[in-house]
């Protein structure tokens, strides 16, 4: 065993650069993320993923087991890392665990109990390890009160102390610890207040992923609506608010990750003559062939719509959004000059950098180089 470890690091020295994403011309000061959906592997398999666009790329997702409380792997985990630095030596990779959708109850029990709390971390540090990511992610959609706020917060004090402890044990770098946070930083859903628990972060996280999106959708099909808008005056519900909320928290703005969607939330407008923002709609966009969900459409099915149907695109200056329509199809979305502008923004308040979600969904890596050249160019 010790014999394999040696020979494996002897081979390593010459062929990863000491540890991959870990030497020292990997040095990467700032986040230039996104998200990959394991579960849409077939649209976007780890080998064609263009890891030179990201500093860091997270596996999504990896789930808890409900009963045993510990976190649970992928096959396709095992060879994620090494495929996607064969294209990006530097990149680095995360396991994002949980995820939209999934049992957020589960996690809010788990995070009741410190024994239960210490299984579950023992169990992403060794799962992390064991298929050489370089770091953890917590996407928990969402703590519902105050007092699941506070067992997050036990909870990444208690990760980070032991991933500290398992670095001074392996001699390796700690792993990093992040998690996915909604857009700002204190909110009510179903009526309930909560706000997240900010100093735990500030000393425990690496940085937060902050969810700019999804601020409108299909629930709401009265009306259409630009879902990642950068400002908003007539209501808090933009980027630039939520990102405020968080720095006035009291969270230092270099742990703060700015979340960018790579798709867009579509509607049928009621009239083929009122066609802008919160114009009249009757339903959310019909489902397209890869998205697969109604309201719901990729970056990649906007482009092709955009071309196949001449639609006409607006660029709105006002709240940093576009929008794109012909016949009685309207989506709502970012195109490059949003993303050249929001990430400027990102660069100003002092953010650690951006993210995407998700990684599968670009048009032919256009607004992931947008971003990438944008966080370069604004000194
Ligand atoms: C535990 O997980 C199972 C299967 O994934 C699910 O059916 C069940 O509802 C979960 N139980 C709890 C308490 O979340
Ligand atoms: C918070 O929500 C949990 C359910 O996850 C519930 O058991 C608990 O009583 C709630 N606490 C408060 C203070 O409302
Ligand atoms: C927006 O948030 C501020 C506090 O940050 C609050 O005073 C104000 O009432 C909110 N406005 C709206 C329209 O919700
Ligand atoms: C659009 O407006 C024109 C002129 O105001 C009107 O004649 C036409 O019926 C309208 N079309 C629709 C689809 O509402
Ligand atoms: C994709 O991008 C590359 C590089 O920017 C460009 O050369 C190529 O023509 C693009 N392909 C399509 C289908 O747009």
């Amino acid at each position: 065993m010790k014999n394999t470890r040696i020979v494996f690091w002897a081979l390593c020295l010459f062929f990863c650069s000491a540890e991959a994403g870990e030497g020292k011309d990997c040095v990467s000061s700032s986040v230039k993320a996104a998200y990959w959906p394991s579960i849409k592997i077939s649209l976007m398999p780890p080998a064609s993923i263009n890891a030179p666009l990201y500093s860091h790329i997270l596996y999504g997702f990896a789930q808890m087991n409900n009963h045993t409380f510990k976190l649970e792997g992928e096959k396709m985990m095992a060879d994620f890392t090494a495929t996607v630095q064969k294209k990006n030596p530097c990149v680095k990779t995360l396991i994002s665990i949980n995820g939209g959708g999934s049992n957020a109850l589960a996690l809010a029990l788990m995070t009741t109990n410190p024994i239960h709390r210490a299984v579950f971390i023992k169990s992403a540090i060794a799962l992390a390890r064991r298929h050489a990511f370089h770091g953890l992610d917590l996407d928990w959609e969402f703590p519902t009160n105050t007092t699941e706020m506070e067992n997050l917060g036990n909870l990444f004090s208690e990760w980070r102390h032991a991933i500290n402890l398992e670095s001074r044990s392996s001699g390796r770098p700690p792993l990093l610890l992040t998690a996915a946070v909604y857009y700002a930083h204190t909110f009510v859903i179903y009526g309930e207040h909560r706000s997240y628990p900010t100093a735990s972060i500030a000393k425990n996280l690496d940085w937060v992923n902050v969810m700019c999106y999804d601020y409108k959708g299909s629930w709401d099909t009265s009306a259409t609506g630009a879902h990642a808008v950068l400002y908003d005056h007539s209501s808090n519900i933009s980027s630039s608010y939520g990102i405020t909320s968080w720095i006035e928290s009291g969270l230092p703005p270099e742990k703060l990750v700015m979340g960018m969607p790579l798709y867009g939330k579509s509607w049928v407008l009621k009239s083929q003559n009122q066609t802008g923002i919160g114009a009249p709609a009757v339903a959310a966009g019909p489902k397209q062939s890869t998205s697969d969900e109604s309201g719901i459409m990729f970056y990649s099915e906007i482009t092709d719509f955009v071309r196949e149907k001449h639609a006409t695109e607006v660029f709105d200056t006002e709240s940093v959004s576009a929008y794109s329509y012909a016949g009685e199809l309207w989506v709502g979305y970012d195109n490059p000059d949003c993303v050249a502008a929001k990430v400027k923004f990102a660069k100003k308040r002092g953010l650690l950098g951006y993210f995407f979600w998700a990684i599968s969904q670009d048009s032919n890596w256009t607004l992931s180089t947008t971003a990438l050249e944008s966080w370069d160019k604004y000194l």
